[in-house]
């Protein structure tokens, strides 16, 4: 239909496929006027749990490991369920479609969004949050794939290019800087649970236990094992409920580069940051 319609058109500009909200791109297609006015308007829940990341960071990941943290350890919801209805991203246009008002607690949304982009209910309520980092190497790597294959993207260009793109916020959802700086100022830092790509790529199962006790879940060794089992790199990606094969082709082109592509730390001397 329509929706598709715009985004086979090869080699259009930032200009024609990117949005600027609050000083940050956004991909149009993905995210219309209407759905950022939704955004903007949506209400929290107290108890609702926000998975944000920037782009590549593993988003994808803990949309499968959240809901069977909250199911406790029932497959049910990611084995029938597509990852964009089950943690819907707020942004998207299909939000406006799910009638979320309705969804039972506690709620798991996504969001790619920057803390300033946040809406006021958000910074009133101050709804449970996990943020997601991922080493910035790894995901220029991730999202330059991606951009090469996803159509609703402007085509990324040589390494070089992109990599210019990529210091300069020039592209979707603007900076990676900016973005880990904002979230890891936030004043509401109590209820966010800061996490890594890499710390859950080193050890799945300790990963879904700090998660669970965050969300205020004790989960059985058991439960804790399976949860972690299903959600390793090579499981997932089998799950069609959850590798994007569901995505119609001339709108991520999966044969180009899979969107569970390599789900690994990449291998140069990077070291792995910690909070404290
Ligand atoms: P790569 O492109 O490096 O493989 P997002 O979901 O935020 O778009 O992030 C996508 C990245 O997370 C991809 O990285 C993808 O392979 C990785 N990923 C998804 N599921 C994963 C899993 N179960 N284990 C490890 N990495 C995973």
């Amino acid at each position: 239909g329509s929706l598709f319609e715009s985004v086979v058109l090869q080699n259009m500009t930032e200009a024609e496929l990117y949005s600027l909200y609050k000083g940050v791109y956004v991909p149009t297609h993905l995210h219309p006027p209407e759905s950022l006015r939704y955004c903007e308007e949506f209400t929290f829940r107290p108890d609702d749990i926000l998975i944000t990341t920037y782009p590549k960071s593993g988003t994808t990941w803990m949309q499968e490991v959240v809901p069977l943290i909250v199911s406790e350890g029932d497959l049910t919801p990611v084995l029938t369920v597509p990852n964009w209805d089950r943690v819907p991203w707020l942004e998207e246009h299909r939000a406006i479609l799910l009638n979320l008002e309705q969804r039972a607690s506690p709620r798991v949304f996504a969001t790619h969004f920057h803390h300033h982009m946040m809406n006021e209910s958000y910074f009133k309520i101050k709804p449970r949050v996990l943020y997601l980092m991922r080493n910035p190497k790894d995901v220029f790597t991730s999202s330059y794939y991606y951009y090469g294959m996803a159509s609703y993207l402007v085509k990324p260009g040589t390494q070089d290019e992109f990599m210019e793109k990529f210091l300069d916020g020039k592209i979707m959802f603007g900076s990676w800087f900016d973005h880990v700086k904002g979230w890891i100022n936030a004043e509401e830092r109590e209820s966010i649970l800061y996490i890594f790509y890499e710390e859950m790529i080193a050890d799945l199962k300790g990963s879904v236990e700090k998660i669970a006790k965050f969300l205020g879940k004790s989960l059985s060794p058991d439960v804790t094992e399976k949860i972690a089992e299903h959600c390793v790199f090579k499981n997932m990606k089998q799950n069609i409920m959850s590798n994007f094969s569901l995505v119609p082709e001339e709108y991520m082109d999966q044969k180009k580069s899979e969107f569970l592509r390599k789900g690994n730390k990449y291998k140069h001397n990077s070291s792995v940051t910690t909070l404290t």
